[in-house]
């Protein structure tokens, strides 16, 4: 962590985490040992590791829904999180069999905790800018012929719009959260339209929209396909037992054996 308020993590602390992790793959794969998936360890190793995987759902959350007093800490919170999570699964995957449908699933699980820290080592100070969640561009490079009458009238007409919108808000830090595109969402539209053109004006959408606004994108959509396939595994293992011990035993705990 940082020494401002601001939890944070430095790229140093990331790459630790991220050598930790291929560390601890590394040691489950070659150990010879390892307990079965579906074992008592092996399962509640997949148990404990699957809820510590939720955690971006609620940094997700809490970060839109503007309920966060820190949404940094909530950030932080899903990388240590997820890290602790992804040690735990490597447990319970390591004697089993990746080239199947769940095999997939792990994939995704790798490439998220790696990309994500790769986005967060390499794009730092970008981020920086963008968990204050404001479009007021300090410190992006301006463009060479930035129409400072226009710009200061964009910024009037957002700082009156937020007057009605929220109050107590800073301008400078402020965006739209989900209470207000449900509770004001014509006005919440007119701020972010408003916010959009100064973003264009300043050349923010140039310096951090381009590479990270994708990277950011990516990281959200393999998620969602990652989340899928967790709900999709955990559904066929606890209740088509049957069908995905094939003709073998099921030798896990399950709700239903149907599929047989
Ligand atoms: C070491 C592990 C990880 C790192 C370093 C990391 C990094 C990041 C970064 C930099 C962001 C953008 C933060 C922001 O825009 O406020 C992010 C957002 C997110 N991450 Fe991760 N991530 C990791 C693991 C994961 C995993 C394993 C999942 C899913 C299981 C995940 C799901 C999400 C989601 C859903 C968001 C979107 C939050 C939002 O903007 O609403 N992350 N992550």
């Amino acid at each position: 962590m940082n020494t401002s308020n601001r939890p944070d993590l430095s790229a140093r602390q990331i790459l630790s985490l991220l050598a930790l992790i291929a560390a601890v793959a590394l040691i489950t794969l070659a150990w010879p040992d390892m307990p079965a998936p579906g074992s008592t360890l092996g399962q509640g190793a997949a148990a404990f590791g699957a809820l510590l995987l939720l955690a971006p759902l609620a940094f997700t959350l809490m970060k839109r829904s503007g309920l966060a007093a820190s949404p940094p800490a909530w950030f932080v919170a899903h990388v240590v999180a997820t890290s602790l999570g992804i040690c735990l699964i490597f447990l319970h995957v390591a004697a089993g069999n990746w080239l199947t449908p769940a095999g997939l699933v792990l994939l995704c699980l790798v490439f998220l905790v790696f990309q994500g820290g790769i986005m967060r080592s390499f794009i730092a100070d970008e981020f920086a800018l963008l968990f204050a969640r404001t479009s007021a561009a300090q410190g992006f490079t301006a463009p060479a012929r930035l129409d400072k009458t226009v710009l200061q009238a964009v910024i009037d007409a957002k700082t009156a719009l937020l007057r009605r919108l929220d109050p107590a808000a800073d301008e400078s830090l402020f965006s739209p959260a989900l209470k207000h595109w449900f509770g004001s969402p014509l006005l919440s539209l007119r701020y972010q339209l408003l916010a959009d053109r100064e973003a264009g004006l300043v050349g923010a959408r140039a310096s951090a929209g381009g590479g990270l606004r994708w990277w950011r994108r990516l990281h959200m959509l393999v998620a969602l396909a990652f989340y899928a396939g967790l709900v999709a595994h955990v559904i066929v293992m606890l209740f088509f037992a049957g069908y995905a011990a094939g003709d073998g035993p099921i030798d896990w705990w399950h709700i239903t054996a149907w599929g047989r």
